[in-house]
């Protein structure tokens, strides 16, 4: 054994157990695979790998040789004889798409029997993929009830999510996009943080939710980049469209289309473009009838996210309402199908009273198709225009912020204890007004 080596127990010997077991044992560690199923257990046990994956076999037979792998269905024996352990077991779909815990419950409970005899402390990494909240109301428990010892003190429990995929899985786990490690206390990751100290990608150290749900923000975004590509695609091959061209020229723009930009928590899409477009290739879909239903879903998702600051502003039973920044995005006075406008028109149909201040937007100066806009929509819109941030704040229970244009100080200055804050643009947080209590985020 590499006299760094550690020794490492990990539960379930599936796609995700298998490499991380041959792979660490590559590493130099002591490995004790832990599977319900014999089967695997016996394969690793006579040098081969329990599933089909590239390089696993080669590395499995290069770990048994070295005597740094083998396999057991003891779960006593494995927690005993090593110093963390990982769990891999599968968390599959229930048949309505609730995510089933079972094997996640069942290793648990097995795993806190198991330290009930165990005096040294012992790390239990979870890389299931597991829903936000999980570890802390599922797993942690169930090793406390189970073992009689002390979280935190005892026993120390992780959440390290994986990223393999399967065809690539080695390379994958050699050099993943990120490692992420959450913990109750980042000094529980000491002795986790050691174990990936060779990889070459960045490690993000969070709180244990966070760490779970960047695994599902991932997925999930992975599937709309595979459903998008391919609604795109149908339609430019139904227009007669070179679609692989288009992706090309599209994927290429790191600035805008593959990029952070537009990937942040804030409020809906508005402006004169991007609804209008997203409705016209929809509208064109249909026409040929192809059914594009992730296109379809952009506006109303878009409508929804409305509707939440409507129902937080309704929920507060308060009717003077402020609201700073009409227009869709700073910087600018079009109106056209800005959200803000949509939250006006639908507050005031609630007998709300509404003062607006937007330093761009000055009725007198709207013209063309973006004062007939406005002026279609809500008819009074003069009315309600201040050109003082101070009048708006003053007189408001509810401050909407629609605008990054508002000053920070300027906004604290006016403010008064009692009022609610309300965020659509999701404010650098060191900008955000610093009455802590009454600031409310439409999604974070
Ligand atoms: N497959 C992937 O590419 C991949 C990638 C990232 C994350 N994940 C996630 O990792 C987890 C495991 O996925 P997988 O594809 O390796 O699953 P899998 O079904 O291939 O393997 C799970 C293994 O766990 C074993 N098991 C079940 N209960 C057990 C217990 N109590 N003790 C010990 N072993 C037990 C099973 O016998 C099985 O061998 C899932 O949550 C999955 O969502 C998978």
């Amino acid at each position: 054994m590499n006299s760094t080596g550690r020794s490492i127990s990990i539960f379930g010997l599936g796609y995700v157990g298998s490499v991380m077991s041959a792979c660490f044992a590559h590493k130099g560690h002591r490995v004790i695979g832990v599977d319900v199923n014999p089967m695997k257990v016996e394969m690793l046990n006579s040098g081969h790998s329990p599933i089909v994956e590239a390089q696993v076999e080669e590395l499995v037979a290069e770990a048994h040789q070295a005597c740094r792998l083998h396999a057991t269905a003891d779960v006593e024996a494995a927690v005993r004889e090593t110093e963390i352990s990982f769990v891999c077991v599968g968390t599959p779909s229930q048949s309505n798409g609730k995510l089933d815990l079972t094997h996640i419950e069942h290793v648990s409970h097995e795993i806190g029997r198991a330290l009930k005899a165990k005096n040294d402390r012992h790390w239990v990494v979870i890389r299931s993929t597991i829903l936000p909240g999980t570890t802390e109301s599922v797993v942690l428990p169930h090793l406390q009830a189970a073992s009689g010892k002390r979280p935190g003190k005892d026993f120390v429990v992780v959440y390290n999510p994986e990223f393999m995929r399967e065809g690539t899985a080695v390379a994958d786990f050699f050099e993943p996009p990120y490692t992420v490690l959450g913990a109750q206390n980042p000094e529980h990751l000491s002795r986790v943080r050691e174990l990936y100290q060779w990889t070459p990608s960045r490690i993000f150290e969070t709180s244990i939710s966070v760490a779970e749900m960047v695994k599902y923000a991932s997925n999930a975004f992975h599937a709309v980049k595979v459903s998008f590509a391919n609604e795109l695609g149908t339609l430019a091959k139904r227009l007669g469209v070179d679609a692989q061209q288009m992706a090309e020229i599209f994927t290429s723009d790191t600035r805008l289309n593959i990029s952070p930009a537009y990937l942040n928590p804030g409020f809906a899409f508005g402006g004169s473009c991007l609804p209008k477009d997203v409705r016209a290739l929809s509208y064109r879909a249909r026409e040929l009838d192809l059914k594009l239903p992730l296109l379809e879903s952009l506006m109303p998702s878009n409508q929804e996210h409305i509707e939440r600051a409507i129902e937080i502003v309704l929920r507060t039973r308060r009717k003077k309402i402020g609201l700073l920044g009409l227009s869709f995005k700073a910087g600018t006075d079009d109106l056209r199908e800005s959200p803000q406008v949509q939250v006006v028109k639908r507050l005031l149909g609630e007998g709300c009273q509404i003062q607006i201040w937007d330093p761009h937007v000055a009725l007198g100066r709207l013209a063309g198709a973006n004062r007939q806009y406005i002026e279609e929509v809500i008819p009074h819109i003069g009315s309600l225009l201040r050109l003082d941030m101070n009048e708006v704040l003053q007189a408001a229970e509810v401050v909407l912020i629609g605008t990054r244009a508002a000053r920070k100080e300027l906004v604290e200055a006016g403010l008064r204890p009692g009022q609610k804050v309300l965020d659509l643009v999701n404010l650098e947080k060191d900008r955000r007004p610093s009455l802590e209590s009454s600031y409310e985020g439409i999604c974070w």
